[in-house]
């Protein structure tokens, strides 16, 4: 045995725990010691075998940490067919998160029970690869092959009462998992149960594989993984026997095992638990977070009201004047009215939330008590000084004072209160209620445990959040500026909006720049141009001014139903304005530049250039503390491909000489733009990568 799994034998049942904190993982000690435990309950003359976890759950999953290791024995395919295969009758109680391997352990034996709680699933396309020890042969067999392509392809949890349906499950009681799986085990033995190996089951009934592949590809992005794993599922039905089946699955397990898109889901997965453990913030105890007030309820002040509404705080909103405040409660309503409609709320819990939960208010005294106040006022320095000096003036002792300000100076900001280690930035995405990306802005004195409530509320709201430092943009914008900026070079040379929008889209990103402008407002960009021209650009800069001409047209994007693409009431996506590409050719005429083809290649390449010299100066700075942290901030702010696990995960797999180079040779025609970031050349010539900066960070 080892220490992994307990043996312990009540009458005829061997029962074996899983003791692998925190989740059970199913690591090589795990595996030998359900191997050894199920040989010695064979050797002993046990009747059955009861499987069960301690601790918060059933086994959930395959060790991720193992992977891209040298595997050892007993592999998880192996360890599955032998519990299948053995004489006893081998029963599991399931608890917890039963996922991927773990789901796959429990379908090898012959009969599952779970307490009502319990949660299944195959998330492993979420990870890159699929369900790779016996999931996609026997998942089909027992639920049907519609719904395990459902199951598979999502990688959604089931809860018990849906698993059971599916005959996933064969009972759900409530109790302890051990008592539940011996009353069990115990009722089939004394009812003569037999063994029901799902592995000798017959084949499922097939479906038009290739139609559901086309789909699910499309679907996915360009992801692979699930994609692969329909055609797994497919091999289940159509090998000439089990084994054969087990076979071809291990063959596409392994061919997605050695993938790019696997160590770019991987990087997230750990990442996205990494990024808010932050060493300074060990055993800083947050402030009280009971009640927040929110500055300004436009789009974002309402969003973030929304937000905090939905995760149990109260709220006060103060606007303008009583108009502003009834438009505010009004987009308020609207966003929760979205929430009832999806049944994430009840009309109950809309009510409460709207009447009791939420107050509105014109006149500063209201926030006198509350604990955080959040400012999502104009982008006006000189508004924001106005709003924190009152905030200053009338907020207890101890209060945080939060700006959502997406590019102004926090420091600024916190010097014009006599109290700057409580203020901090907070800057949420738009829909604020909706993008899972907070950045937590730590000026040069705020306070760390202010710093920690900035977290702890970005747990509240479910958020993931990233500690960024006071520049320009901070983390996410300043990135985005630099690759827009690259996007807009690309359009003055000869590339389209259009088809720049389409290369990016093609390599995986949810949309393209242009027509993210257009979604998030034309006016946004213009006045940043605007701003910036005003305080003085170097003379070396290439500037454009076609979508000025855009905006001074009245055309913001979506808001006006025009934009890079024209938007038609009632439909989804736009199609491309044609006045747009009359702009840029007057631009180029006027500039006397002589457009040249690009390739979708090209594109993809020097906007990923632009992106990653940028982040990496942000890296280099200090302004992100981690690589991983502009990774997790470009995946769950601007849309980046989860299965490329972020710009510098992605920079690392193409190789950081290459890129370099790249820029280099884009510098003989701009060497203002293409500026290399000093820390990409000193780990080029050291020969490391962005991932060793986090692994010499955790
Ligand atoms: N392997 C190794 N470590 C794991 C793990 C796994 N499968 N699952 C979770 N962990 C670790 C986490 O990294 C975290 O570590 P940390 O404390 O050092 O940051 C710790 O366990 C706790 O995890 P969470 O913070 O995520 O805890 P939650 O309670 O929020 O969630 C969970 C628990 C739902 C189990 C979630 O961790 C999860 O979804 N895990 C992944 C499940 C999964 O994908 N399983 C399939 C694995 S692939 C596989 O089985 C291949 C097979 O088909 C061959
Ligand atoms: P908005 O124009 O939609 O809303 C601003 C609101 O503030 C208005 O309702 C206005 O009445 C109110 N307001 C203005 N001055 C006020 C004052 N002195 N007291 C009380 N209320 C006042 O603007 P939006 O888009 O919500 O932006 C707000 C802030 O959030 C800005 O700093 C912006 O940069 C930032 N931000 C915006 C994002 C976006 O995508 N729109 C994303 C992230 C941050």
């Amino acid at each position: 045995m080892t220490e992994a799994i307990a043996y312990e034998r009540v009458g005829d049942i061997a029962v074996l725990k899983a003791q692998n904190p925190p989740v059970n993982a199913l690591g090589v000690d795990v595996r030998r010691g359900l191997q050894a435990g199920i040989e010695r309950a064979e050797s002993e003359g046990a009747k059955a075998v009861l499987i069960y976890g301690d601790g918060r759950t059933y086994f959930a999953g395959a060790d991720i940490r193992e992977f891209g290791k040298a595997p050892l024995d007993p592999f998880l395919p192996d360890l599955c067919s032998r519990i299948e295969a053995s004489p006893l009758l081998v029963v599991s109680s399931l608890h917890g998160t039963a996922l991927g391997g773990g789901l796959e352990v429990a379908l090898s034996c012959h009969y599952r029970i779970a307490v009502p709680t319990a949660k299944v699933g195959l998330p492993e396309v979420h990870l890159g690869i699929l369900p790779g020890a016996g999931g996609t042969q026997r998942l089909p067999r027992v639920t049907g092959v519609e719904a395990a392509l459902d199951l598979i392809t999502s990688g959604r949890h089931v809860g018990a009462a849906e698993a059971l349906k599916l005959g996933i499950l064969d009972k759900v009681e409530d109790g302890d998992p051990r008592e539940i799986g011996l009353a069990y085990t115990k009722s089939l033995l004394d009812s003569g149960a037999e063994r029901r190996a799902v592995g000798e089951m017959p084949a499922p009934t097939p479906v038009d594989f290739d139609a559901v592949y086309d789909a699910v590809l499309k679907k996915g992005r360009g992801q692979q993984s699930p994609a692969t794993a329909v055609r797994s599922i497919q091999a289940g039905c159509e090998a000439e026997s089990f084994e054969a089946g087990l076979k071809r699955e291990r063959e596409l397990f392994m061919e997605l095992m050695n993938s790019d898109q696997r160590l770019g889901l991987i990087h997230a997965f750990f990442s996205e638990r990494a990024v808010s453990k932050l060493p300074e913030l060990k055993g800083v105890a947050p402030r009280a977070l009971d009640t927040v007030g929110v500055i300004g309820g436009g789009t974002m002040g309402a969003g973030i009201a929304t937000a905090a509404l939905l995760a149990g705080i109260r709220v006060t909103l103060l606007e303008m004047n009583q108009d502003a405040a009834d438009a505010a409660k009004g987009r308020i309503q609207g966003n929760l009215q979205g929430a009832l409609k999806r049944g994430k709320i009840s009309q109950e819990k809309f009510d409460a939330l709207t009447n009791d939960a939420l107050t509105m208010a014109i006149d500063y005294d209201a926030l006198a008590q509350v604990d955080l106040v959040i400012e999502a006022v104009f982008e006006d320095m000189d508004v924001k000084k106005q709003v924190f000096t009152k905030l200053d003036a009338v907020c207890k002792p101890g209060a945080i004072l939060a700006s959502n300000t997406s590019y102004l100076d926090v420091n600024e900001i916190a010097a014009c209160t006599s109290r700057p280690q409580d203020v901090i930035g907070l800057h949420f995405f738009s829909p604020a209620h909706v993008m899972k990306l907070l950045e937590v802005v730590v000026a040069d004195e705020t306070a760390l445990d202010v710093v920690a409530t900035g977290f702890e509320l970005g747990k509240k709201l479910n958020k993931i959040s990233v500690r960024a430092g006071v520049c320009d943009g901070f983390i996410g914008n300043r990135i985005l500026a630099t690759y827009r900026t690259a996007a807009d070079h690309m359009v003055l040379d000869g590339a389209s909006p259009f088809q720049i929008d389409k290369a990016l889209t093609d390599f995986g990103f949810a949309m393209g720049p242009f027509a993210v402008s257009d979604l998030a407002g034309l006016d946004i960009g213009w006045a940043v141009r605007k701003r910036k021209r005003a305080e003085g650009m170097d003379p070396r800069a290439r500037d454009s001014s076609y979508a000025d001409k855009l905006c001074e047209g009245g055309n913001f994007g979506q808001k006006t139903g025009k934009g890079y693409y024209v938007y038609e009431a009632g439909k989804r996506g736009g199609t491309p304005n044609p006045e747009v590409m009359e702009l840029i050719e007057a631009e180029r005429a006027e500039k006397g530049i002589t457009p040249r083809a690009f390739t979708d290649e090209e594109i993809v390449r020097k906007y990923m250039a632009a992106m990653v010299n940028e982040a990496a100066k942000v890296v280099g700075e200090g302004i992100a503390r981690r690589p991983l942290d502009v990774d997790m901030t470009l995946l769950f702010g601007y849309g980046f491909p989860r299965y490329r696990g972020g710009p510098l995960k992605w920079a690392d797999i193409v190789g950081l000489p290459e890129l370099l180079a790249d820029i280099k040779r884009y510098a003989e025609a701009d060497d203002y733009f293409w500026q290399p970031a000093p820390l990409l050349e000193q780990l080029v010539a050291e020969r490391r990568s962005f991932d060793d900066l986090n692994k010499e960070a955790s």
